[in-house]
This record gives structure tokens, sequence and C-alpha cells, in this order.
């Protein structure tokens, strides 16, 4: 290494950086001349060897050098990726001033927007709100709402059995919030429980494995049929915001006493339709009296307490609401099904 030597690897090193037009080449010279085995490594590696009085002076070239390349080298790639910006933009590959892709908004499920309007209404009549979990014990689903293991209205709620603890089921209705709520509050109460649902069920369009339901109880002092069908057609108004005529049928369910299939005028026709199938009547929902063995098994003296009980098939209503012609979309997940809500 000498004078003579740095001179001309200067020139030519400028000569080679100032003709590529690529980065990955430019890359390549940097590493052959500053890279840690590159050529100016090798002479700095060789300056203790040198003459003491020669040192300094040839030290002091070879870090000028090493400046003024990499300097050179750092220029040269800011150009390199301006002019591939601008190829970019003029191919049409890349168009830095076009909005960006909307974003997509969720909406409500259409059980959600009915279960909402629902709960307002009643939470204006003085009603509260009530949770319980999906999976039950048999005891609250079934025993303490007057269905002992032999039943026979167990046939028509066969569902999903579970290990636990004791016998659990996913629960088939909502009524076993009635227990929880009788347990938890104590007289009078007005509560209601919507929720998701669960039966041993072959599917077709009107029969799903899992659907939601809206239970309703309230317990007070002198409750009677008059109370219950009074709070129906508060219901139905707010549901159909117009007085719909209803009847009430006989209706067996153990846990009520008398106990009614509720039947509304149909709010989609004057002479029969396929809603109706040409009856000019929809079965709306089951209801009665609280049966005295539910108040009972919850501690509660039906002698000086009564109450009504009503469940409402919230799926059935929302398709009735929202002309849908099939459970299954309800809970399918399809999205082409979800985005007209
Ligand atoms: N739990 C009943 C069912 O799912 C419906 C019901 C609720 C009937 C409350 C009467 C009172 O079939």
């Amino acid at each position: 290494m000498n004078p003579a030597e740095i001179e001309s690897t200067k020139s030519q090193a400028h000569a080679e950086i100032g003709a590529c037009t690529d980065a990955g080449a430019l890359k390549d010279i940097e590493r052959k001349y500053l890279g840690k085995t590159g050529v100016l490594a090798g002479w700095l590696a060789q300056i203790p060897s040198l003459a003491p009085a020669e040192r300094p002076q040839l030290g002091q070239a070879v870090n000028r050098l090493k400046k003024e390349l990499s300097e050179l080298l750092s220029a040269r790639a800011g150009v390199l990726e301006k002019a591939a910006a601008e190829r970019d933009a003029v191919s049409g590959s890349f168009d830095p001033t076009l909005p960006p892709p909307p974003v997509e908004r969720g909406s409500l499920h259409p059980i959600t927007v009915l279960t909402r309007e629902i709960e307002d209404l009643f939470v204006s009549m003085g009603y509260q709100v009530a949770d319980g979990p999906e999976i039950e014990t048999d005891w609250n689903n079934f025993e303490a709402l007057n269905i002992p293991p032999d039943h026979p209205a167990r046939d028509s709620q066969d569902t999903f059995y579970l290990d636990g603890p004791g016998p659990l089921v996913l629960r088939t209705h909502t009524s076993p919030v009635q227990i929880r709520s009788l347990q938890r509050l104590s007289p009078p109460l007005r509560v209601i429980a919507p929720g998701k649902v669960f039966r041993h069920e072959a599917t077709d369009a009107s029969h799903e494995h899992t659907f939601h339901q809206l239970e309703g109880l309230v317990v007070d002092k002198h409750v009677s049929v008059a109370n219950l069908i009074g709070s129906m057609k508060t219901l139905l108004r707010g549901i159909f915001r117009r007085d719909l005529e209803i009847r009430l049928r006989p209706g067996f369910f153990p846990f009520v006493e008398p106990g009614f299939e509720l039947d509304a005028r149909c709010p989609f026709c004057e002479n029969g339709c396929s809603v109706c199938k040409h009856t000019r009547w929809v079965e709306l929902l089951p209801c009665g009296l609280v049966h005295p063995n539910v108040l009972r098994a919850c501690g509660v003296d039906p002698d000086e307490w009564s109450g009504f009980a009503f469940g409402l098939g919230l799926s059935r209503l929302t398709m009735l609401r929202f002309g849908i012609n099939d459970v299954r979309l309800l809970l399918g997940g399809d999205l082409r099904f979800l985005e007209q809500f």
C-alpha cells in the first residue's frame, strides 16, 4: 500500500459507483471496498507493520477515503431508490394518490336487534333482564320445573347431556332462569331472560338444534290470567306496533297451571297467507300461571305468592319480523345473509 495505490483505488471506486444502476450491485461494491474483509480493511491491518514515520500519513489517507466512499455510496443509493419509485409510479403498480380501501362496518344480528327492542320494552315496565348459563343442572332445567326424571315431557325436550359434578344438560329452554331468579331474588319480581337453548333435533327450515328464546316471569300477590293477558298484549303492541287480537288455547307445560298457547291475528294478512297457513292465526307464545310446585321448589310459599310465566320463541319471532323463511339462516354464519341487516 502506498499513496499512488490509494489514489488509483479511489478513482476506480468512483467510476464503479458512478456507473452502478442496481441497488444489489451497489451493495457488492460497498462490500468490496468497505466490507470487513474489503480493500480498505486490509490496508488498515497493514498499518502497524509500516515504518513509524509513514503510519500517520497513510492511516489518515485510508480513513479519508473510507469516509468519502461511504458518502458516495449512500448518495448513489438514494438516487437509485428514487428512480425505482418513479419507475413504479409510471408502470402503475403503485399509486400513492389512491384513497385507502373502505373500512368494512359490521351490523347487529337480527336476533340482537329484536332482543334489544324487547328488553327496552320490558325494562320500561319495571322488569329486570336476567341471564343464565347455557350448561344447566338437570335440576334447574327439569326437576325444579316440575319435570321429574321419568316424566314424558322430557321426551319432547331431548338434549345433549354432559358429565359434571351432577347431571348436566345443554339447557332445552330459558325456563331454568325462572328457577335461578326465584332463588336469587325474593318476590315480588319481574324478570325477562333472553338466551340460547339447545335440543336434539333433526334440522329443517323450521327446526334447529340451537335457537333463541325469551323467558318472562312475574311473581307477586294475586297475579291472575287477566294480568298475563294484559302484559302479553303490551308485548305484542311493542313488537308489531299495533293492537293484534289474541286468543288462548289450553297448552300443557308441567311448570304452569293453567297453561296456554297464545295465538295472535296474523300480522301479515287479512284473508290468510303462507305465514299463518291460511288460518289467520299465528302461534306466538306458550304461557301460564306459575305452578305451585315450582314456587315450592324455590322456597316460595304458593299460598302467599302467585305469578305468570311465558316463553317467547325469539328465533321464530325474528323470522316473522324480518321475513326470514329458514331458521337455519339465523346461526349459519353466511355473510350474504348477515350483510342484509
Ligand atoms: N319453556 C317452554 C318451552 O320451551 C315454554 C314455556 C315457558 C311455557 C314459560 C310456559 C311458560 O317449551
